[in-house]
């Protein structure tokens, strides 16, 4: 309904503009005029509200009720919005109340129906200074030869959702997989790989790792206890950096070794995201340096280059520096950060020309990016009009509240975590069929339980505010009840069901006049109205948790209308109007769960 809204709002503001040319207040306008209509507080007091006219008593020192009096006599007179609205009703001090008309709802019902995206408008639908924009996604991130954690998981998920929305509106959107793929730790792991291997490392393409993490964890010890070791691997980030083709083909192989494991991991997830590893950036560090040198934001501090942050301190109470090159002449993850941005803002052909740059992190990262981001506005490298976000997330706890480990106290591997939650879904499918004495095939109780396995772990994750810590729990997750995938799934199954019964075509459904009588109708109605509304408040605040909680409420609503309401008893205008929601329902959640990554079921 943002296309109605936005109609209603645009009239409003021409009788508020003409009400304040004619008090003499024009200047107040650019002022107060922003969010003028507003959701209702409450459903009963209609779809939308009107604050303006307490706003406007304190300008014109006049009682708000009195002035809502006038106002409102004035919106009447305009003709869109009286074919647009039922009623304006003035409540309280001074709100006034807006409710639309039941036909422009079920037009709305009826369009949504035909929209490929359920209603959610093109992002240029809504305003000229939102069209089509580039938006980088920086997602996912994992580092070379070290353990996908949980954390990767988190910003895989969300990254993912945040991407599909943003494409879903028409931007264009470049999903960018930043590995930790370069930095002295390559040092330490082609020396330990060329001690265990050979010496020359003549066949460096059949050697096989089992275990990379292993490898590396044996390799650092080895970097923190040997004096000569160390050396060595000293000697060998200089050999990788000035491009050695020994060194290259292993670092090469130690990549390789740990993307087959990442890319099994994306499989399961079904997740699309290019890889452009650190290295990428390798040739533009050196101009960081000068760029920021030209601009005298640079500063020498104990022989380290770095630029002082406004409004950060360190403990003693000192500013805090971003350090951009070490005393060693080493780069670091900031300078990697900054040339990366700098890159994705620049035109193409050497840039990417993006106007939006998304990054999702682990909230352990916030300071990183408030110092990269504030760099990067000293100098010039965030165009105007473009857009830079820190996509924060909290911890995923076990239920004690501590940091998730397997019961044995180890870290768990999320191939092991993505497995367990396809077993345990499987049980409960057994259980269920069982009871019901159901006979499925091989094929069915694999399939179905791996949609319900994976799609209970996203959107476990998806449907918590991702600022805060959460708990991660089987149990929940996997529930047929509550705010979970399982439960999202059942409803779909159930509208799957009604199909099944009836024999309805789309046509029908869209030929048909429909009418609306009961009060369950109109909550699912408004309720399926507000979808595009999520969707776009998702895009500016970047929050997928608000998909989540209203997918829950469409489906309780659905539910009870589903258990109170006859639909497939009725006679045929009565039945193809419900039906006609069923298919706006079936609709908006089969498009919602393809926005979190989640496959949708027609049984389960
Ligand atoms: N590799 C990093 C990590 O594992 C995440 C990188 C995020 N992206 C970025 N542009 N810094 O924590």
């Amino acid at each position: 309904m943002q296309v109605i809204l936005k109609e209603l709002t645009k009239s409003f503001e021409v009788i508020l503009l003409k009400n304040l040319i004619e008090n003499g207040k024009k200047e107040v306008f650019e002022k107060i005029h922003k969010n003028l209509i507003n959701q209702s507080s409450k459903e009963e007091f209609g779809d939308y509200q009107c604050n303006i006219c307490l706003v406007l008593s304190k300008i014109y020192k006049r009682n708000p009720r009195e002035i809502a009096i006038t106002f409102v006599q004035i919106l009447k007179e305009n003709k869109k919005i009286s074919n647009l609205c039922e009623d304006l009703e003035i409540a309280g001090p001074g709100f006034i109340n807006i409710k639309l008309k039941n036909n422009i709802l079920i037009e709305e019902i009826k369009s949504n129906l035909q929209c490929p995206r359920a209603g959610v408008p093109l992002s240029n639908k809504i305003s000229k200074s939102n069209s089509k924009k580039k938006v980088i996604v920086d997602f996912s991130s994992p580092n070379i030869a070290k353990e996908m954690h949980v954390g990767h998981l988190r910003s895989t998920i969300i990254g993912d959702t945040i991407s599909k929305i943003f494409e879903l509106r028409g931007h264009s959107v470049l999903r960018l997989n930043h590995i930790g793929d370069w930095g002295t730790q390559f040092g330490m792991l082609i020396t330990q790989l060329k001690d265990l291997y050979s010496r020359d490392l003549k066949e460096i393409e059949n050697i096989k790792i089992s275990d990379l993490v292993e490898f590396y964890k044996a390799s650092k010890k080895r970097f923190d206890n040997e004096k000569e070791f160390q050396k060595r691997s000293r000697e060998e980030v200089v050999k990788l950096q000035k491009g050695d083709t020994q060194s290259i083909e292993a670092w090469k192989l130690l990549c390789n070794q740990s993307r087959k494991e990442f890319d099994e991991i994306y499989k399961t997830l079904n997740i699309t995201i290019k890889e452009r590893g650190e290295s990428f950036y390798n040739p533009y560090l050196k101009s960081i340096i000068q760029d920021l040198k030209c601009k005298k934001i640079l500063i020498e501090d104990q022989g380290a280059k770095c630029v002082f942050l406004d409004g950060m301190t360190n403990k003693e109470g000192n500013p805090l520096p971003l350090i951009i090159q070490k005393k060693d002449g080493g780069f670091n993850y900031a300078t990697t950060d900054l040339a990366a941005l700098r890159y994705r803002f620049n035109k193409e052909p050497n840039g990417d020309n993006a106007n939006r740059i998304i990054y999702v992190t682990d909230h352990g990262q916030a300071n990183h990016f408030i110092g990269v981001f504030q760099v990067a506005k000293k100098a010039n490298w965030i165009p105007e009009d473009c857009e830079v976000n820190h996509v924060p997330f909290g911890l995923v706890q076990g239920i004690d509240g501590k940091k998730l480990k397997t019961r044995e106290g180890d870290t768990i591997r999320l191939k092991d975590l993505l497995s367990e939650s396809v077993k345990r879904a499987k049980e409960d499918l057994l259980k269920r069929l069982e009871n019901e004495s159901r006979f499925e095939s091989d094929e069915f109780i694999l399939n179905t339980s791996r949609v319900i396995g994976i799609g209970a772990v996203k959107y476990a994750d998806l449907s918590q505010n991702r600022i805060t810590n959460y708990q991660f729990s089987f149990e929940k997750m996997l529930s047929l009840n509550g705010n979970t995938a399982p439960y999202l799934l059942y409803t779909l199954v159930r509208i799957s069901g009604i199909n099944r019964k009836n024999n309805m075509t789309e046509e029908d459904i869209n030929s048909k006049s429909i009418e609306y009588s009961h009060d369950l109708e109109w909550k699912l109605i408004r309720k399926l109205l507000k979808f595009d509304e999520v969707i776009i408040s998702i895009e500016k605040d970047l929050m997928p948790n608000r998909l989540c909680n209203y997918l829950f409420e469409l489906c309780q609503t659905f539910n009870r209308f589903y258990d109170q309401v006859p639909i497939l008893k009725e006679q045929k205008e009565k039945k193809i109007s419900r039906l006609s929601l069923c298919a706006l329902t079936e609709k908006t959640l089969k498009l919602s769960l393809e926005l979190l990554g989640i496959e949708s079921l027609e049984r389960m």
